[in-house]
């Protein structure tokens, strides 16, 4: 759904593609996942920023639904640190008024993890000063596909009918339903690719590519990132009025 919520020009929605993290050790000869546990620790110092930014809602990129063609040893050390995520920053989030909520397919997630997921988003559920979503076996084409099939199934329950299959109607069946669109998208590493992430609420988004590998990014580079998105011209196919 569209953000309403745009307070001046300040990013209320910022979603981020945290990549890089294996360069980041293969580069000091080190194993991948060590790249990963200090990329996990960059997204607590983010998402400890984000409110004093103007952000109201931050969605970032764990693991994509093509993550699976890496090693069986990174991809569970990779579930094993967003557990471990989940167990350490419990308290923390609950504290400062995060709210936690997960966008992908569940189903094929270790059960252990999907309820841990479940048990976070529940008791973060009446948070309101960050609404931190984390994209785990996430795809945006995978995400258009559910929700395309659950229209499909409400037309044929006659719970909907075929003319009323629009924009709002399929919005509302995407894992974002109740998260406006974003407003800003970062890419971190250098690649200059969506990867597959957010492909329907990213259609009006502003881009940013930084070739700062995640474990590198700080709050000061957001900082500067949201200062120069406050100078951009956002118009939507319309045309600029002065
Ligand atoms: C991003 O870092 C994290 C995930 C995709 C899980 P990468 O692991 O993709 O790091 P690079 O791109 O190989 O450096
Ligand atoms: C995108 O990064 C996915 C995440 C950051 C979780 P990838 O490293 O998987 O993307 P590609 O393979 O470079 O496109
Ligand atoms: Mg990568």
């Amino acid at each position: 759904m569209a953000a309403k919520d745009i307070t001046g020009s300040v990013a209320a929605h910022v979603a981020i593609i945290m990549d890089g993290n294996g360069r980041w050790a293969q580069s000091r000869g080190w194993p991948r996942l060590v790249g990963h546990r200090r990329g996990a620790e960059r997204v607590r110092d983010i998402v400890e920023a984000a409110p004093g930014l103007g952000i109201r809602y931050l969605t970032i990129f764990a693991f994509s639904t093509e993550n699976w063609k890496r090693s069986t040893e990174e991809v569970l050390g990779l579930m094993r640190i967003f557990a471990r995520y989940i167990e350490s920053e419990a308290d923390r989030l609950s504290r400062e008024g995060v709210r936690l909520r997960f966008i992908g397919e569940r189903a094929r997630l270790d059960k252990k993890l999907q309820k841990l997921m479940a048990g976070i988003e529940a008791r973060t559920a009446p948070n309101d000063r960050l609404h931190l979503t984390v994209a785990i076996n996430y795809g945006g084409r995978d995400e258009i596909a559910r929700a395309a099939r659950r229209l499909a199934q409400d037309v044929a329950a006659g719970v909907l009918r075929p003319d009323e299959a629009d924009e709002a109607a399929l919005a509302a069946r995407l894992d974002t339903a109740d998260i406006p669109d974003p407003d800003l998208v970062i890419r971190t590493s250098g690649e200059a690719r969506i990867s597959n992430f957010l492909l329907w609420q990213s259609a009006y988004s502003e881009y940013e590519f930084t070739p700062t590998l995640w474990p590198d990014f700080t709050p000061d580079e957001l900082a500067r990132i949201m200062e120069c998105f406050g100078q951009r011209d956002r118009r939507f196919g319309g045309v600029l009025t002065a």
